[in-house]
């Protein structure tokens, strides 16, 4: 992994440059040119403090090649910057204009199937193109020569989303880059031959120039895993290497101003690693739509809680998220009463110092225009802009009472994700074709705020050693190196929770032999003292099969049985010291010859444990696990937090509190401060007591009178409330 960039964060036009950041992303080469004095009256009016700008504009600042045209753009930031309002200035390569396309056709992408993709669109480019890249850095270095000095422009915002519709590029370009790229990793043809195991179906490989891209291959179309993860990879790294290209091109010529790009962050997708591509940003930044729903807030709060992490700590910014409704779901709900300003600063509670949404003024043409923004099509004197300017005062308030530049208290526990596996799991050549990694992590994330407890999510490839407890859902792909820190975590006193499907293959999609979960040639089965010969896959393909098994869980508060519905690990052979927790009982498991089989286990190894979940088990019954864990006692159970870590303390104050209340806690750097955030996860009005500080935010929730003898205040928090206090030790 790369070194990490320095932090830096935009100042703000404000007269100390701080404060939450507040806007969207502005589009003013839609409208005629007095809409734009329209648009800062009210900004103004909504305490609007930044935009990103020029994001599409490419054919408005350069309409004929080598033509630029910057008195538009000039005229719109001097308004925006003499009315205090920052620029988050594009590099503007997102969409080509059609002149570029028109002369060279050849930078299209081309799809698996052989056909080049149309332009009309935007990102119609291949990553690799040679011709494409030199038109991209030349806008680049003109943007960056004529904006270097503008004390308006306080940031880079490069591209937009990366690899949104270009990250599967199969043209010559694309194969020539891949070519070079495994040669690059591999080195010798050898090693590669190994490492994707060519000697399956005739696939040797003599040479680097015989290595093929994983076009499509006919009806059988089972692909290589192997190759195909190593396909992943290299679109992840041809767009990071295009990023790259652009920061660096403008960073040459423009040092001082910090560069971002905007993630697609939710739990819905996974296109890019962004475990390294945070470390080549100067501050992160995500792009979040809300899911419709009962996971709503709590989808919004996993995928933050990885933000977080991919930020380090550091405070971290909403690029986009919407005012309502978007529009290219089948179906496009709009929000509900409340949920603007919480979901806002439920993204604030979750670490997050700037919120901005896409975007400013509702576009009357194009393929957005039914999708919400700050400034709808019923303009003004509507619901959606009374909502903006109400979360402008609220943020001006966050911001007066010192949330900028806090940092979110840590979890005790860490829920790994890696990209790779989430890759990985959509290979059609396992098990089952329904794994899916980080639907697996949202579920434990949700887990663990109903068993009342608030987890963090961390990339696998991070350091995650100071936590007490991991949890690995659905992490197919599991290096030996990977392996071995496992095992170092559990030997030193924390708990290495392992969920099925994880721990099968290695980093080239090699299946680790001797028993499953076989990471680091056996060493992940010795932390957890069980060994698996085969998988028991459930499903409704099977006619007349029992699609469902019965398990007992023991611990915790008495015996309590759980379901399982899809994958079942058959373990044969468990070690003296393994402890059982849980094992499939009853006429299905009977039937599936699995009466007796362990599926959860415990192990003691070092001065910590492995705790085995060898099946599929749904959220309600996860919880169920949880609390039952909760009662063994764990290598690390009242190891003091480490000096300068906030962690343990907050996520043992949430314990206690209504599992329907999320709760996140802010510190300031020197410990002086904190702000806790409650938020209320479902639809009935919660009550919140003990409340300690004072509060700053109190929305949709109303105080309760205060019982004798109980300290603190006391709340009801309705729907889609959100409580903010302060605390000053
Ligand atoms: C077919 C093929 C074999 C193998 C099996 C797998 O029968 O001939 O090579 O792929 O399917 O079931
Ligand atoms: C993405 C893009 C925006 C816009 C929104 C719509 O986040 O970056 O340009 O298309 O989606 O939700």
């Amino acid at each position: 992994m790369t070194t990490r960039r320095p932090f830096r964060w935009p100042a703000l036009l404000t007269p100390n440059g701080r404060g939450i950041a507040y806007g969207g992303d502005y589009n003013p080469d839609q409208w005629p040119d007095e809409v734009v004095d329209d648009d800062i009256r009210l900004m103004r009016e909504a305490h609007v403090n930044t935009v990103a700008l020029a994001i599409f504009s490419w054919d408005r600042i350069e309409p004929r090649e080598g033509e630029y045209t910057f008195d538009w753009l000039d005229s719109v930031i001097d308004r925006l910057g003499a009315a205090g309002i920052a620029v988050d200035l594009a590099s503007a390569t997102a969409a080509a204009p059609l002149w570029l396309y028109e002369r060279h056709p050849e930078v299209l992408p081309v799809d698996k199937y052989g056909h080049t993709v149309n332009a009309g669109s935007r990102q119609s480019w291949q990553p690799t193109s040679p011709v494409f890249k030199e038109y991209a850095l030349r806008l680049c270095r003109a943007l960056a020569e004529h904006y270097k000095d503008n004390p308006y422009v306080t940031a880079w915002h490069m591209g937009n989303e990366y690899g949104w519709n270009n990250r599967y590029d199969y043209s010559d370009n694309a194969l020539a880059a891949f070519r070079a790229w495994c040669e690059r990793k591999y080195r010798t043809i050898d090693a590669l031959n190994d490492a994707w195991g060519t000697a399956f179906w005739s696939q040797h490989v003599n040479s680097f120039n015989e290595v093929l891209l994983p076009r499509h291959m006919g009806g059988d179309a089972m692909v290589n895993p192997a190759q195909q993860l190593d396909y992943e990879r290299f679109g992840n790294d041809m767009l990071l290497d295009f990023y790259r290209a652009e920061r660096d091109a403008i960073e040459a010529i423009c040092p001082d101003k910090p560069f971002t790009t905007n993630f697609m962050v939710s739990t819905d997708q996974c296109c890019m690693d962004y475990a390294q591509w945070a470390s080549e940003v100067d501050f992160v930044s995500n792009d979040h739509y809300f899911h419709e729903g009962e996971s709503h807030l709590d989808e919004l709060a996993c995928s933050d809680a990885l933000m977080s992490s991919l930020a380090a700590g550091r405070p971290w910014y909403v690029m986009e998220h919407s005012t309502s409704a978007v529009q290219w779901k089948p179906l496009n709900a709009r929000k509900r009463h409340g949920e603007l300003l919480r979901d806002s600063l439920a993204h604030v509670a979750l670490g997050a110092d700037a919120i901005n949404f896409f975007q400013w003024r509702q576009s009357a043409s194009g393929a957005e225009a039914f999708h919400s923004a700050m400034v709808p099509h019923a303009g003004e004197d509507s619901k959606v802009f009374r909502g903006v300017c109400e979360l402008g005062e609220a943020l001006e308030t966050l911001s007066a009472a010192g949330v900028q530049g806090t940092e979110l208290e840590r979890a005790d526990t860490a829920i790994l994700f890696s990209a790779e596996s989430e890759w990985a799991t959509r290979s059609q050549t396992l098990p089952s074709m329904r794994l899916n990694h980080w639907h697996d992590v949202r579920d434990w994330y949700r887990t663990f705020l109903e068993a009342g407890e608030r987890a963090d999510v961390v990339p696998l490839a991070y350091d995650w050693s100071a936590y007490r407890t991991v949890v690995l859902p659905t992490v197919l792909v599991l290096s030996a190196a990977d392996a071995r820190r496992l095992a170092d975590f559990a030997a030193s006193g924390g708990r290495v929770v392992v969920g099925y499907a994880t721990g099968l293959v290695d980093e080239h999609f090699r299946t680790w032999l001797g028993g499953y979960p076989g990471a680091g040639d056996g060493l992940l089965r010795e932390v957890l003292g069980v060994r698996g010969e085969e998988f028991n896959i459930l499903g409704d393909t099977g006619e007349g099969d029992p699609t469902e098994i019965a398990l007992t869980l023991q611990g915790g508060a008495g015996a309590c049985e759980l379901t399982t519905r899809l994958w079942q690990t058959d373990v044969t052979s468990t070690a003296p010291d393994t402890t059982v927790l849980a094992a499939y009982h009853g006429p299905a498991a009977a039937d599936w010859e699995l009466g007796g089989t362990p599926a959860i286990t415990c192990h003691p190894y070092g001065e910590g444990e492995g705790v085995y979940v060898g099946c599929d088990l749904d959220r309600h019954d996860l919880a169920r696990l949880i609390t039952a864990l909760s009662a063994v006692p764990e290598g690390r159970a009242g190891a003091a937090p480490e000096p300068g870590m906030a962690a343990g303390a907050g996520a043992a104050a949430s314990r206690g509190l209504d599992p329907s209340i999320l709760h996140t806690v802010r510190v300031s750097a020197d410990g002086a401060t904190r702000f806790d955030f409650y938020m209320n996860r479902s639809k009935r009005a919660v009550e919140l007591e003990g409340v300690s500080g004072e509060p700053i935010i109190a929305h949709q929730c109303d105080p309760l009178p205060s019982h004798s003898g109980q300290s603190g205040a006391a709340y009801t928090l309705g729907r889609n409330a959100i409580l903010v206090t302060r605390l000053v030790r």
